[in-house]
């Protein structure tokens, strides 16, 4: 059996819509090996909300790899140890989809290259953000192209990351549907003029300039009225001392990143704020992954949860 561990994703990060993701310190393990027939097993956070059959991400994609590589009959049995919260903003499935493509293409003798998994798990998943940092680790630009994805990969340095996560899930397909066909042109520019700047902030760890850096309006408007509380919750963590906050993803986890000994501190406060809205919420001072998938020793244990913030 092969078990590979994927961090958990934030995606755009304010004004990177579809295009800007960070890995993260929460993580689930995709374990695989051949079986006569399908079997998928879901242990730990969210199993409720996870497939437990061949629709499961990780088994999608390790048929797609199945297929590519000419073993188009192979069958597996999966079990995922999950530790990222499903439907939050936190890339659970891409995560899922990431750890079966990349335990399938062991298992299956490694016919795939880098690049050509890179390309895989970005469009089995439609865009970028979760799947190509969740592969790589770190913050990864990407953008597909006819020919595959183009992406840069950095490592953000002395920088943690607040999530406060709430009890409710939303789904990346309801908050897609909130999404206008058009944006005023005046909105388009906003964003490109505050999309270069996060990268620019988060390439030379000019940190303060994240407050305007993380401000988006071509996504976050139009889905917060899915997440109760979000102006409150970012309000919160930027009176704490964040250096920035948005929606993650699709939400309705709420990120921001902050200075390393006030993680907590603006943590706590988030959740406080989401609860002052009505909303139960988990919260986590996160650090940045930069190892992204990797391959490790199936010992048969749960992968280490992490303790919220109290
Ligand atoms: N960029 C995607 C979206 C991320 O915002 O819809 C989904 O997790």
């Amino acid at each position: 059996m092969i078990s590979v561990r994927v961090p958990a994703t934030s995606a755009n990060l304010g004004p990177g819509f579809d295009a800007v993701g960070l890995a993260l310190s929460l993580s689930t393990r995709i374990s695989l090996d051949r079986s006569p027939e399908p079997v998928v097993e879901v242990r730990g956070t969210g199993v409720d909300l996870i497939p437990h059959g061949p629709e499961h991400p990780a088994y999608r994609a390790a048929r797609f790899v199945a297929e590519m590589v000419d073993e188009s009959d192979a069958h597996f049995h999966l079990i995922q140890d999950n530790s990222i919260p499903p439907a939050r903003g936190l890339g659970g499935s891409a995560a899922a989809l990431v750890g079966g493509a990349v335990a399938a293409n062991d298992l299956l003798g490694r016919a795939l290259a880098a690049p050509d998994l890179l390309n895989l798990v970005c469009e089995l998943d439609g865009h970028p953000d979760n799947a190509a940092p969740a592969l790589l680790g770190g913050l990864v630009i990407g953008t597909l192209t006819p020919e595959g994805i183009s992406s840069v990969r950095l490592e953000p340095r002395n920088l943690k990351v607040a999530v406060a996560v709430p009890d409710f899930a939303v789904s990346t397909t309801a908050a897609r549907r909130a999404l206008p066909e058009k944006v005023p042109h005046r909105d388009a520019v906003f964003n490109v003029g505050r999309s270069g700047l996060l990268l620019g902030a988060l390439a030379t760890g000019e940190y303060h300039l994240l407050r305007v850096a993380m401000q988006d309006r071509l996504h976050q408007p139009y889905r917060s009225h899915l997440v109760p509380g979000l102006e409150s919750v970012i309000e919160a963590a930027l009176a704490q001392g964040a250096y920035g906050a948005s929606l993650s993803g699709s939400g309705p986890t709420v990120l921001a990143f902050t200075p390393e000994r006030r993680a907590s501190r603006i943590a706590a406060a988030m959740r406080e704020a989401f609860e002052e809205s009505g909303v139960e919420a988990k919260a986590w001072a996160l650090d940045v992954d930069l190892t992204g998938a990797r391959v490790e020793p199936p010992e048969g244990v749960p992968s280490p949860g992490l303790a919220p913030v109290t």
